[in-house]
């Protein structure tokens, strides 16, 4: 029941505690979590500018205008030219608008079909069911590849979207995006590519040389992107993205507010109230790093990245189960038995990964926030345990 007020000093004392059992992300033990710590110069412009809202642009034109300046020079980063979008809560908003438009766009097939890979991100589960479309999912091989047969068996005549992912959330691995759009070229499918996790890793590995399948608007038959600024960009929490080539869709699409404030516009995001606060804040951590700020940023997890895999190779009774592409790490046994009980051991220490039980693993993800002392401490907690259990 609601009580008298309270003291300030008192109201922080009460929140400490109760907050106390959250982990942080400066303790190393966040091992398995794609979201970082923000850049506290984004924190700052966040805390200036949090009572912007995006929900009623004519409210906020100046917000609303860089929000737009901010998705065209994201798109430019994904090799697109006057790419539109918006920001979202994260990437399962961005990945339920793309499969709203999906569904939209082909009004004309009655029980519609997207075909998305196996490794999807559960945000399409959520999308399947509230948008009622069917997924047919698509098998991985044993290097965790799509079977690029299995997904041409699954295209007919009620599919109406196509998903690759750029930075799959179990492996961090790219989807053969080239050989889908040649597959589906000329054909009347909407092709989503979800780089929530990619988005801002990839165009960094890139400057760094590294090799990278293509995954962005380069490739011609790829008609939208999912990628978040709370992930690997640093952003404030949160902070999603959906980016979109043609304009006119988004035009078509939204639905009208009759009762703004601010005169009409039209909302195609599935909020409607939306914080400006985030899309401020990173438009300013873009400025403030720039393109080397951010390569360098990839460039030390990498290296952290390396340095685990290194690590684990050496090892007896566990293994890297692919090569990294990105700072994702997967994690299982040599002998094929269950990874479980090593992470149930591992969150005892308060090491907490990602497990992924159909693949049988354990994810690390090297963000920011994880440094190399962190890395030898799990290292040496991860032998114990082992050694413990009798696996290496
Ligand atoms: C590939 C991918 N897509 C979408 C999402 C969902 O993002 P969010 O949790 O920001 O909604 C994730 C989350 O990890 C992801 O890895």
């Amino acid at each position: 029941m609601l009580k008298e007020g309270l003291e300030k000093q008192e109201i922080l004392k009460i929140l400490e505690k109760k907050l106390s059992p959250d982990y942080s992300y400066d303790s190393g033990f966040i091992l398995g979590s794609m979201c970082t710590a923000p850049l506290n110069f984004g924190k700052e412009i966040y805390m200036k500018y949090i009572n912007k809202n995006l929900g009623d642009p004519g409210l906020f034109p100046g917000t609303s205008d860089l929000e737009n300046e901010l998705i065209d020079e994201i798109g430019n980063l994904f090799g697109g030219n006057n790419i539109t979008g918006a920001f979202t809560t994260g990437g399962s908003e961005a990945n339920l608008i793309a499969m709203r438009i999906v569904k939209k766009l082909r009004n004309d097939i009655k029980n519609p079909e997207v075909i998305v890979p196996v490794s999807a991100h559960a945000s399409f589960d959520k999308a399947e069911d509230i948008l009622g479309i069917k997924l047919k999912k698509v098998n991985l091989n044993e290097d965790y590849e799509l079977d690029l047969n299995h997904f041409e068996s699954l295209l007919n005549r009620k599919t109406c979207g196509v998903v690759g992912i750029a930075g799959t959330t179990s492996l961090g691995l790219i989807d053969p995006i080239d050989e889908i759009g040649k597959i589906i070229e000329g054909k009347d499918i909407f092709f989503h590519i979800d780089a929530a996790f990619g988005g801002f890793v990839l165009p960094f590995l890139e400057k760094l040389s590294y090799k990278i399948r293509p995954w962005d608007f380069r490739v011609q038959t790829v008609n939208s992107i999912t990628a978040d600024p709370h992930k690997m960009g640093l952003g404030v929490i949160p902070s999603g993205g959906f980016l979109i080539r043609d304009p006119s869709i988004l035009k078509k699409l939204g639905f009208e507010i009759p009762y703004l404030a601010g005169g009409n516009f039209k909302h195609f995001q599935i909020v409607g109230t939306r914080p400006g606060g985030p899309v401020i804040a990173f438009w300013a951590i873009i400025k403030l790093l720039g393109l080397n700020g951010f390569t360098n940023i990839v460039k030390e997890c990498m290296k952290n990245t390396q340095y685990l895999v290194k690590r684990i190779s050496e090892i007896k009774g566990i293994k890297i189960v692919a090569k990294p592409v990105m700072n994702v790490v997967g994690i299982t046994t040599e002998s094929g038995e269950s990874i479980c009980k090593i992470d149930e051991e591992l969150r005892k220490k308060k090491w907490m990964l990602g497990k992924f039980v159909d693949l049988n693993l354990i994810r690390a993800v090297i963000m920011p926030h994880v440094q190399k002392p962190h890395l030898s401490k799990f290292i040496e907690d991860l032998e114990n345990i082992l050694k413990k259990m009798k696996i290496s």
